[in-house]
């Protein structure tokens, strides 16, 4: 598989700034075998960023999804909408849906359910809070997030994407280091190839956290880091394409 390196623009970018980064990204981006690039821009910009980038090697994603395909769920955004769109990645349990959203795992798992059903490709979000590190509860955190994830997908685990994005390197400026990038990445690795029977090796495990130009070098050398979830620097066109180019050196 080649390695995923996504954007995720969060709420930022209106219409017309999508457009104008879109139209200068496809340009830097436009002879890049080997990878698989994808960004998630706001659900208002999906439309026109969906028809700029038909013919390129960009893939769309949405930062999120709810798990019904129609009805009456007011602000709310479904899958057949999604994919009407060509959109193909989905990110579903990112930090900040579980903690300013309050999305709990059972919901989270409802969403990727229907991710899968409706031929989306679940980039499913996992992490600790600091506090939750600090009392040396990473692993069993990831852990639960995962199981109850991608319960009842024990099949379907190579149709899904993970990303590991500890929550107090989120926005903060304070990346993971390579070396605990790289122990949680191996734990969730064993844990899905544990949970699927071994029919995981279609599954990318991906880092998110305050990844940046300067130091993707590094982390992307991680053994089981195979790409980035990018917020922040992913809103800069010209830093998006150099992480990209930078995760294409291992
Ligand atoms: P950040 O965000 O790169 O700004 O830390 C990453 C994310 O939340 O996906």
């Amino acid at each position: 598989m080649a390695y995923l390196i996504a954007a995720n623009w969060k709420m930022n970018k209106t219409v017309a700034e999508s457009i104008d980064y879109i139209k200068t990204f496809k340009e830097l981006v436009r002879d890049l075998k080997d990878v698989d690039i994808m960004i998630a821009p706001s659900f208002t910009a999906l439309s026109s960023v969906s028809s700029l980038i038909s013919d390129t090697n960009i893939n769309l994603g949405a930062q999120n999804m709810f798990y019904a395909e129609k009805g009456a769920y007011t602000g709310e955004i479904s899958p057949i909408m999604l994919k009407e769109l060509n959109v193909k990645y989905v990110i579903l349990g990112h930090s900040e849906r579980r903690h300013i959203f309050g999305e709990k795992d059972e919901l989270i798992n409802k969403k990727v359910h229907a991710a899968i059903e409706f031929g989306l490709r679940p980039i499913l979000c996992v992490g600790e809070t600091l506090e939750e590190r600090e009392l040396g509860k990473t692993k069993s955190v990831v852990e639960r997030q995962i199981r109850s994830g991608i319960a009842g997908l024990e099949k379907e685990v190579s149709s899904i994407d993970i990303a590991y994005e500890p929550v107090w390197a989120i926005g903060t400026g304070v990346n993971a280091t390579v070396e605990q990038a790289q122990e949680v990445h191996q734990f969730i690795r064993n844990l899905i190839h544990d949970i699927s029977k071994g029919n995981d090796k279609g599954t990318r495990i991906l880092y998110g956290g305050s990844v940046n130009e300067k130091n993707a070098s590094e982390l992307i050398k991680a053994k089981d880091v195979e790409g980035f979830l990018v917020g922040t620097a992913s809103l800069d066109p010209k830093k998006f394409y150099e992480i990209i180019l930078k995760s294409m050196e291992v």
